[in-house]
């Protein structure tokens, strides 16, 4: 028996009001539809079939590959969509067919696989209680509690819209009993549009099969219900860590993208914020107020405080507080970018320090290297970028301007202040600044002139 899956993602999410599709906003760094197509996956199940509104070629985009979508035109209902998906795969009267709501993203993959291996006769449709039902189509049984009908919200009565059972836009269907069931909806309810749930109708007597934990089946139709979906998705992946070793200080300020990978021995103080393909090495630890996006950190580092971005980070490396590391910056092993220093596509050698507050752009610095507090690498003169190379041991002066392009070589030093526009040979001292003055008897003068003031 094949099973194929149906994903319902064609609806316009008027309420989300915004113009991004609602199936692509994102959960943890994945898009809802995402998280739908990953728990099919995840249960085994390779053919899908998404229904995508037009003109969202985004929507397409942000599936996975092997994934079929298929555009719905005009919004004639979950049944209609169920129907255009049907004529895209063909033939399933031998198959079993799960259709899913595309804006379901807590749906874990063994609810998915459960309810395939629940499934017999012509149809066996999800339900679960919840504590406020509005809005959902509600679950009519009979007497000896098999389901016989799912009631629209705006089809139902006052007794029917007191069930507190519901219908989650998840089913599975006998495929052949599916596909004579569909051609046969009408459009005579109160949106005026194909329901699927009138085939359970056709179809009843049918089986339910209840999700015990409601808080799965939460549909996103609004922000708030996506920030509500977004505060459950994160106690799980963080309840998940935390199983695995991770020591979290303060789950409820700590945001890991699905995509984050975690060593365990990992620590992470509160207002952590890691995102895209960042991973995190053991003993290192991140926080507190951090944000890591498509980053490595390698084992035994600390970054506090501080923002990297598109960075590879090396084992006991020390970043931050109030660090700004940029795409494209390799910091090796044991060095440091210390207090409001910013460092973009640089690569910084093991051991070296750059403390305190200095701009580090497009520059190459060697091993066991030192840039004083303030050292900028002045990388641009407003047309181009240029180079900066530092060897190794070099010792930075405070305040130098290393005016790229230019070159210091290994164990050179630069007096501090100094604006170096010229190479550095290895082993040299560079200094440029004019020779100190000195005024005598300044203060002395100056006391006589306040007196005179004060007259
Ligand atoms: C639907 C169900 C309702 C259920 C509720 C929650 C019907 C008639 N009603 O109502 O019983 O309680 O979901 O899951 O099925 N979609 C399309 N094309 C369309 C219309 C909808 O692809 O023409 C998709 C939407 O993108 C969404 C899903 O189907 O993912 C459900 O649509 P939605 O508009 O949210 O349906 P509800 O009115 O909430
Ligand atoms: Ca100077």
């Amino acid at each position: 028996m094949t099973v194929r899956a149906i994903v319902l993602a064609a609806g316009k999410g008027t309420r989300m009001k915004c113009d991004l599709p609602k199936v692509l906003h994102t959960i943890a760094g994945r898009p809802i539809v995402g998280w739908v197509v990953k728990a099919i996956l995840d249960a085994g199940i390779t053919d899908i079939t998404v229904v995508i509104p037009p003109d969202s070629d985004a929507v397409a985009a942000a599936l996975p590959d092997g994934v079929r979508s298929v555009v719905q035109h005009e919004r004639g209902g979950t049944g209609h969509a169920t129907r255009i998906a049907l004529e895209a795969i063909g033939d399933v009267a031998k198959d079993t067919v799960l259709v899913i709501a595309g804006d379901t993203p807590l749906f874990t993959s063994a609810t998915v696989a459960a309810l395939v291996a629940a499934h017999r006769g012509p149809a066996t449709v999800l339900t679960t209680r919840v504590p406020d039902p509005t809005g959902y189509g509600r679950i009519r049984r009979s007497a000896d509690g098999v389901v016989v009908a799912i009631v629209e919200e705006k089809d139902a009565d006052d007794t029917t819209r007191a069930i507190d059972e519901v219908a989650m836009s998840t089913y599975a269907f006998d495929g052949a009993s599916l596909a004579e069931a569909l051609p046969k909806l009408g459009r005579a309810n109160a949106k005026g549009e194909e329901y699927l749930t009138d085939v359970v109708g056709m179809l009843a007597p049918v089986a339910g099969f209840d999700v015990a934990d409601h808080r799965e089946t939460l549909g996103v139709n609004s922000h708030d219900q996506l920030a509500e979906a977004e505060a459950l998705m994160r106690a799980r992946i963080n309840l998940a860590w935390m199983q695995a070793g991770v020591w979290m200080q303060d789950p409820a300020t700590t945001y890991l993208d699905a995509t984050v990978q975690l060593e365990s021995g990992v620590r992470l103080l509160p207002g952590v914020h890691l995102e895209g393909s960042t991973s995190v090495g053991g003993g290192a630890v991140v926080g507190p107020q951090t944000l890591v996006v498509d980053s490595t950190i390698g084992a035994g580092s600390r970054v506090g405080y501080s923002v990297v971005r598109g960075a590879e980070i090396g084992e006991h490396v020390e970043v931050g507080p109030f660090a700004s590391i940029r795409p494209g910056t390799v910091l090796r092993r044991g060095s440091k970018a210390g207090t409001f220093v910013e460092i973009k596509a640089s690569d910084v050698g093991e051991g070296s320090k750059v403390p305190h507050l200095s701009y580090v752009g497009d520059a190459t610095i060697g091993e066991e290297s030192n840039l004083g507090a303030g050292t900028i690498t002045c990388n641009y003169d407003g047309r181009q970028k240029h180079r900066t190379v530092i060897g190794d041991r070099v010792f930075i002066g405070s305040d130098t301007m290393l005016v790229a392009p230019v070159e210091v070589g290994d164990d050179a030093v630069t007096g501090a202040g100094s604006v170096i526009t010229r190479d550095v040979s290895p082993g040299a001292l560079a200094v440029e600044r004019s020779q100190q003055k000195e005024i005598p008897g300044y203060a002395a003068r100056r006391g006589r002139l306040d007196e005179s003031e004060g007259e």
